[in-house]
């Protein structure tokens, strides 16, 4: 195993292990409900977003375990977003994380209230004191106001909102734009950032955080536009071929298969710049940002 894979499976065993502890059921008459959530949590999932907030909250701190419950909280978030990313209203997608999708499984009905539940689920875990007793409540505030607006009218769900207004309009540049930094780069900037908020650091490594954020995930959604097409469903997990399906505004579509790789090489060049005053303490996380274009799912 490399370094870097040993590392994504640290951060995934010890996210796992603290949800495992946390996601049961409050009520027989909700067991179903605990059901689905647990089902596409523990799917398996590459748990970047997690990696990516433990990379750099390690810039500034040597305790690893105080990020678990923001690790886990940005994990289920995303999760939700998939759940209801899948929905036959959304993407109708069969298949995530190598098993058959959650409303295939559970229902339409469920699966939405699943995808409720584990967002709602975010916010319980981050701003729970208890979750949290090594950091400060200016900070927890910071953290879920910072949660708040990766995910809303103002991030992930604005990016979904225009993906689906664009299926089949013939995208432009600005439309796919708009797209990536919201549906893709919103959460993945949070995640970044809150190694920063959780040390209770300045505004200048927020920003130049945030900034890193920014690249890589519009690099890594470009990648995934790119692996729609050129990967298989049995190596994504997820069904192949499901953009061009939809008619979805994807930067191949838009700039071409080669532009595209080109664009999202140079974003990663960029984000691996901007941390460069970290030196080596930023090796991890530049590390992670070169996986984002090399990986295969
Ligand atoms: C998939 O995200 C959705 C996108 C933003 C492209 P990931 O590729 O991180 O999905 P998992 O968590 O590994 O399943
Ligand atoms: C989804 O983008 C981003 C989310 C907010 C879930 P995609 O629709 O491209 O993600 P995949 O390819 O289904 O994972
Ligand atoms: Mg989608
Ligand atoms: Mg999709
Ligand atoms: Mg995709």
């Amino acid at each position: 195993m490399s370094d870097l894979q040993d590392y994504f499976s640290r951060c995934a065993a010890v996210t796992e292990k603290w949800l495992d502890e946390r996601l049961k059921s409050g009520s027989s008459f909700s067991d179903g409900l605990t059901q689905a959530m647990r089902y596409s949590v523990f799917a398996g999932g590459k748990r970047l977003r997690p990696a990516l907030m433990f990379a750099s909250f390690e810039i500034f701190s040597d305790d690893f375990l105080a990020a678990v419950p923001y690790a886990a909280s940005i994990e289920v978030l995303h999760t939700y977003s998939l759940i209801h990313d899948d929905l036959p209203a959304m993407d109708d997608d069969d298949l995530r994380r190598g098993r058959p999708t959650n409303h295939k499984v559970f229902g339409e009905a469920e699966a939405i209230l699943a995808g409720d539940a584990l967002l709602t689920k975010a916010f319980e875990f981050a701003s729970d004191r208890d979750n949290t007793p090594g950091v400060t409540d200016a900070v927890r505030v910071k953290a879920v106001h910072a949660l708040a607006l990766a995910a809303g009218d103002r991030g992930m769900v604005a990016g979904q909102f225009a993906d689906i207004k664009a299926e089949s309009s013939g995208a432009d540049c600005e439309t796919v734009d708009f797209i990536h930094l919201n549906k893709t780069a919103a959460l993945i900037r949070y995640s970044v950032s809150m190694g920063a908020i959780l040390a209770g650091r300045g505004y200048e490594d927020e920003r130049r955080l945030d900034a890193f954020g920014k690249n890589l995930g519009v690099a890594f959604q470009i990648t995934d536009d790119i692996l729609d097409l050129t990967s298989d469903t049995a190596t994504l997990g997820k069904n192949a071929g499901s953009d061009l399906e939809n008619g979805k505004a994807t930067y191949p579509a838009v700039y071409g298969m080669e532009k595209s790789a080109e664009k999202a090489a140079e974003l990663v060049k960029e984000a691996v710049e901007l941390i460069r005053p970290y030196g080596g303490k930023g090796g991890r996380l530049a590390e992670i940002a070169y996986f984002i274009t090399e990986r295969k799912s």
